[in-house]
């Protein structure tokens, strides 16, 4: 079979066994074009709600479809690739974050979506992020814990100043590894392009950014923009998608470092077996109701305030 006839097979395959498809924007390109939902996590998480398919099949990294379940507990929610999960996601655990809450009762946890449900449970709100400044702006408490990624936490308190925001150690390996002299040489080489980055990578890259937002924001950005040239400090995904999207300008990644490997493990291949057979190929979510009532808790109230 080649892509585009496994293409045309799974969309008939999903209408007939009632699948929705939803793709994070890192995934494969052949995943993007056959997908129903593509989108950033804030977008995936708030518009699985309105699915109407019985089964739902996430193309991204476990914490997604993990989410994508505690939302929709009479629903069987598929991950795409059981190998697939996000490594800042598992750098904290319930215990350490109940010890912290502990010692500073009176600081709010907010815990970027990256995270597992289990974490969830003990955290106040959740954020993305496309809406981590304004959700931390719009809560009652001045005094937080922002968990686990340092940098989109330092980017929050950069903007929002008049809180006191406590950060942890964590962040994610890919975005973390780009350097200020990576953004040296690239602005060198592309003296015109505006440079436009996600929050999860370091303050020194972040402050030389002529735009900072989660991936939907970058693809918007860009494409909004009157210029003709962009470095895109983000999964160089985005930067292939806008380079298909946006023929009349030009998309230069900032690292060749920036590429996520559990984003990119899922195959057509898998995504066709687990539409072929979901029972036998496929990886389910299992989930009980009290883990999932208690885990939702700071999801819905991401929703409420974003
Ligand atoms: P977005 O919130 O921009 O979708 O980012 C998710 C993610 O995993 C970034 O590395
Ligand atoms: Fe996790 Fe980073 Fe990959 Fe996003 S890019 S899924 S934060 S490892």
């Amino acid at each position: 079979m080649t892509i585009h006839e496994m293409q045309e097979r799974i969309l008939q395959l999903k209408k007939e066994k009632d699948f929705c498809i939803l793709a994070h924007s890192y995934v494969r390109r052949e995943i993007l074009e056959i997908a129903d939902i593509v989108g950033d996590s804030f977008k995936l998480s708030r518009d699985v709600c309105s699915a109407s398919q019985n089964n739902i099949l996430f193309c991204g990294v476990h914490f997604m479809a993990e989410t994508a379940k505690m939302l929709n507990m009479e629903k069987h929610v598929y991950l795409s690739h059981p190998l697939a999960g996000c490594p800042m996601a598992e750098q904290m655990d319930p215990e350490m974050l109940k010890f912290m809450r502990e010692k500073e009762p009176d600081r709010a946890v907010v815990a970027y979506i990256n995270t597992t449900a289990a974490l969830k449970a003990y955290c106040d709100v959740c954020v993305t992020s496309s809406s981590a400044v304004e959700i931390v702006k719009k809560m009652d408490s001045d005094k937080i814990l922002f968990i686990p990624d340092c940098n989109l936490g330092a980017y929050v308190k950069a903007q929002v100043p008049e809180k006191d925001i406590k950060l942890i150690q964590g962040g994610c390996p890919i975005h973390a590894s780009v350097t200020a002299e990576e953004v040296k040489a690239a602005k060198e080489s592309h003296p015109d392009a505006l440079l436009l980055v996600h929050p999860e990578c370091v303050p020194a890259v972040v402050e030389q950014a002529d735009y900072v937002g989660s991936t939907s924001g970058i693809i918007a950005f860009a494409k909004k923009s009157d210029k003709k040239q962009f470095i895109i400090g983000t999964e160089m995904e985005i930067a292939e998608t806008l380079q298909y999207e946006c023929p009349d300008k030009e998309f230069f990644i900032l690292s060749k470092k920036l590429i996520c490997p559990n984003m990119k493990l899922t195959t057509l291949v898998d995504v066709y077996n687990t539409l072929v057979d979901p029972i036998k190929n496929g990886f389910e979510i299992e989930m009980t109701k009290e883990e999932a009532e208690k885990s939702r808790k700071c999801i819905d109230e991401m929703l409420r305030l974003g």
